[in-house]
């Protein structure tokens, strides 16, 4: 998937770390289409699970820092968002592969629906776009 300016909430450490997620999306992506082996996979898929937490919890902490109003149902969404990605993972040791094309549809919209849809808010509170 491509990193589109659109995706931009105004706030530098957040967007980097967006573009980081959309990295690993692609890796992983790679990774599905060269055939590579599932081990490869499911660590690339854990890398991103592993990203994910971290990049969730860094966020929360610029909302709590700017004391924006609507964290907890944020942080509600993200605990949502690891959840299903997390699936992924589970399903993937338990030998219920996705195919690539499944996998990208869903972590695009995973990805980009909350971007669009919530952690833009916080750019649009602290006024920054
Ligand atoms: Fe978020
Ligand atoms: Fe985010």
């Amino acid at each position: 998937m491509e990193w589109k300016s659109i995706y931009e909430i105004g706030i530098k450490k957040v967007d980097s770390e967006h573009q980081m997620l959309v990295e690993l999306i692609n890796k992983l992506e790679k990774a599905m289409s060269n055939g590579n082996s599932n081990k490869v996979i499911g660590n690339v898929l854990k890398d991103l699970v592993d990203y994910v937490k971290i990049h969730f919890k860094s966020e929360e902490e610029v909302m709590k820092k700017i004391g924006y109003p609507d964290l907890k149902r944020h942080h509600g969404l993200h605990k949502d968002l690891v959840n299903d990605v997390a699936r992924i993972l589970i399903d993937f040791k338990n030998g219920k592969t996705w195919t690539a094309e499944e996998l990208s549809g869903f972590l695009h919209m995973w990805l980009v629906d909350h971007i669009l849809e919530e952690d833009r808010k916080i750019g649009v509170f602290l006024g920054v776009i």
